[in-house]
């Protein structure tokens, strides 16, 4: 049974209507969807998250295959906004550590709290690129994020991370003589072992320099009974792509090379809890390493 929370979490309420949505939010999430693709592609995993986190850029697909998951695990939810929150006390801890460059891999659809409204509370002068393959993502990213000159939005795929490195935008946007912190927040559990995640993340993170953070947050099979992991994961088999979640010895291989800062690689909602609400449900692990 959904609890009440869930309901209050995915309800189709404009964002104009709740109370801490500041005003300019209030244009875009109310513009109707007319990005380049269509819904008879079928779901998407970018637009069915946003659906999970309450937005309004899914389609009838994405939200039928949502539903799906919701009513197989009906805290969807809650982990997607504790997913969230961890991405903010991420970000704010760098920021507050002294990094002032942000990749963020896997950036989704703009939400509330996105990466450089965070750590500009910090530092003001920080660079954010935004990185998806995902078309909608994209286009709704540069239509709706600042162009101030140093917000950036590409297009690049974390399974070709020389590519990715390489873009002329990002070349422009980032000084890898200096550190960055690599974002990989949700999207990791989306790369299947054939496409060699480690190997990816280890190509970045050999392009940035000591001190540099890796975030990372991943959905997990531990403690996950067996019938509705696999129900969930044949869902997204027929979407945009499958959904690969992994026990906690998988996903700290991807912080090879770097030290764990406390409390280390742990439940979403045990990293860090600061002031904001805390989701006491989650659905993965979460952690911070800083490269050696
Ligand atoms: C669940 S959303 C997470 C969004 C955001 N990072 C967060 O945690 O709130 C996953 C995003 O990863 C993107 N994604 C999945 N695989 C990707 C890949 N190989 N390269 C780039 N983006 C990818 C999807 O398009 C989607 O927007």
């Amino acid at each position: 049974m959904s609890s009440p929370r869930v309901l209050e979490i995915g309800a189709r309420v404009p964002v104009a209507r709740r109370r801490d949505a500041p005003q300019r939010r209030t244009e875009w999430r109310e513009r109707p969807v007319t990005a380049p693709t269509d819904a008879e592609q079928g779901p998407n995993v970018a637009r069915m998250y946003d659906y999970y986190l309450g937005g309004c850029h899914n389609f009838a697909a994405d939200r039928a295959a949502a539903e799906q998951i919701l009513r197989i695990f009906p805290d969807t939810g809650i982990a997607a906004q504790a997913n969230r929150h961890f991405l903010r006390r991420a970000v704010r801890h760098a920021a507050e550590l002294g990094v002032r460059q942000f990749l963020d891999i896997g950036a989704g659809l703009p939400t509330q709290g996105n990466v450089h409204e965070i750590v500009r509370q910090v530092a003001p002068d920080s660079t954010v690129v935004y990185v998806d393959y995902d078309d909608v993502a994209v286009t709704h990213a540069r239509r709706l994020l600042p162009a101030d000159g140093r917000t950036t939005v590409v297009h690049g795929d974390l399974r070709r991370p020389g590519e990715l490195l390489a873009h002329p935008d990002v070349r422009a946007a980032i000084d890898f003589d200096r550190p960055v912190a690599v974002l990989l927040v949700a999207v990791l559990h989306f790369v299947t072992d054939a496409e060699q995640p480690w190997a990816s993340v280890a190509r970045l993170r050999d392009a940035t320099v000591p001190g540099s953070p890796l975030v990372v947050s991943h959905l997990t099979t531990d403690g996950a009974p067996p019938l509705p992991t696999q129900q969930g994961r044949a869902v997204y088999q027929r979407s945009s792509a499958p959904l690969v979640p992994r026990p906690h010895a998988d996903v700290l291989r991807f912080f090879d090379g770097y030290d764990l800062v406390d409390p280390g690689l742990v439940r979403v909602a045990e990293w860090r809890p600061d002031g904001e609400p805390r989701e006491r449900i989650s659905h993965g692990y979460a952690g911070m390493g800083l490269r050696r």
